[in-house]
This record gives C-alpha cells, structure tokens and sequence, in this order.
C-alpha cells in the first residue's frame, strides 16, 4: 500500500518541464499563489538547517524588463551557437530544446513574475570545493525543483534558467542583491496554456546507475 497516491504522485514527478512556448504571457499570475509556493519550498532540505535561501521575486514592469535584458545579453551567443550545432548534428531534440530556449529569451520580459533563487554564502563555505558546490547548491535548489513542482500542481509552469549568470552583477546591481548573496538562477513563472505535459526521453537508468561499485 502506497501512502500517497502514486499515479498523481509519479505524473507530477515525472511531466514538470521546462516551460516556455507554452508560458501564458498574457495572464496575471496572483502574489498568493507565488506566496503559496514559496511557503511548501521552504519545508526543502538545507545544510546544517541554516535556511540560507532568498526569493528576489520581480513583477515590476520597468525591473522585469532590465533583467530580461541582461538575460538575453547572457544568453544569446549560447543559444545561437547551440542552436547551430544541434542542427549541424541533426539532433531534433537538441533543435527542439534550443529553439525553444531562443524563444524564451524573446519573450523574457513578457513574462508577469521573474523569480531568483539566491543563497548567502559565507567566506569559510568557499574553503573546500569538494563540500563547497553540494553544501550551497544543495541547500537551494532542492527548495527550487519542491517550488517548481508546487507551482505545476497550480498550473503554472516555469523553467530553470542559468544564462543570465554570465551578468549577475549586473542583475545584482538592478535589485540591490548584497554580495554575500549569491543568485543560482532565474525562474520565469507563469500560467501555462493547457496543463497537459509528458514525460520526457531520457537516457536509460541502466546507462547511468552504478551498483556496489563504479
Ligand atoms: C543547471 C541547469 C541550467 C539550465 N539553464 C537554462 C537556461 O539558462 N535557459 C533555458 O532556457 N533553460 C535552461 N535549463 C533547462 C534545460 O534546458 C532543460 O531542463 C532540459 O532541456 C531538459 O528539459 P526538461 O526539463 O523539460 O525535461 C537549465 C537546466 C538546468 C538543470
């Protein structure tokens, strides 16, 4: 006997997606319900309980637009070039994912929330690279995938996002984010058109999974 139901348990598991063609850019997407979501990320796991997570949520006109920007400035010789590639190799579902991904770097501003999920990072945390990554990401995004499942079963959809990275200084200059604090990605959110969503192909368990020994 299962304790919960593992046909929606599974499904939600298994079809929260990437979102972004599919993002409805034209609905408004209530403060509540981000609040909602938010509030189940904060049962995640974090290292030694320190709770070190932030929420830069963005719904300002002028600020969504700036970090679009300086997403898109992030972003676009990425995707250009992977877009490229993806077709050189004929890859249909890497062509899928870049042209997808191009899109969402259009639309960026158009999207009503731009959520960052941020960590404050001490100096001593830096010390060990080893503890280092697991320590911090580990104690972030757990939070994240757990806010990204709870907006899907609202029916929203969002997409993890890295890109803008590559200027966040400037995003942190924008929202006035302290230098301790460290973004680890930015989330658009927003309704998606239509709520149906499919499991992915992925590579075989089998190709990856190591059993007693490598
Ligand atoms: C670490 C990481 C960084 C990512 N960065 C971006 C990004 O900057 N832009 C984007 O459009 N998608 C980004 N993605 C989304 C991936 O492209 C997506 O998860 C992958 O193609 C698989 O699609 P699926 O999640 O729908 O199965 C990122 C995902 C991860 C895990």
């Amino acid at each position: 006997m299962s304790v919960y139901d593992l046909a929606v348990t599974d499904a939600l598991l298994t079809t929260t997606r990437a979102v972004r063609k599919r993002l409805d850019l034209t609905r408004p997407v209530p403060e509540d319900v981000i609040r909602e979501c938010l509030e189940i990320s904060l049962q995640a796991p974090t290292g030694a309980n320190q709770q070190s997570w932030r929420w830069v949520v963005v719904t300002d006109n002028e600020k969504r637009r700036a970090l679009a920007e300086i997403y898109r400035k992030g972003a676009d010789e990425y995707l250009f070039d992977g877009y490229r590639q993806a077709e050189a190799d004929g890859d249909a579902q890497q062509i899928r994912i870049f042209d997808s991904a191009r899109y969402l770097s259009e639309h960026m501003a158009d999207v009503p929330v731009l959520i960052l999920p941020c960590i404050q990072v001490l100096p001593n945390m830096l010390e060990d690279p080893d503890i280092m990554w697991p320590s911090v990401l580990g104690s972030i995004l757990p939070a994240m995938w757990s806010f990204q499942l709870a907006l899907r079963a609202r029916g929203l959809g969002s997409t993890y996002t890295t890109l803008h990275l590559n200027c966040a200084t400037e995003a942190a200059n924008l929202l006035g984010i302290p230098d301790d604090i460290k973004q680890t990605g930015l989330l658009p959110v927003a309704y998606t058109l239509g709520t149906d969503f499919k499991p992915a192909k992925r590579r075989p368990l089998d190709d990856v999974l190591h059993w007693n020994s490598w």
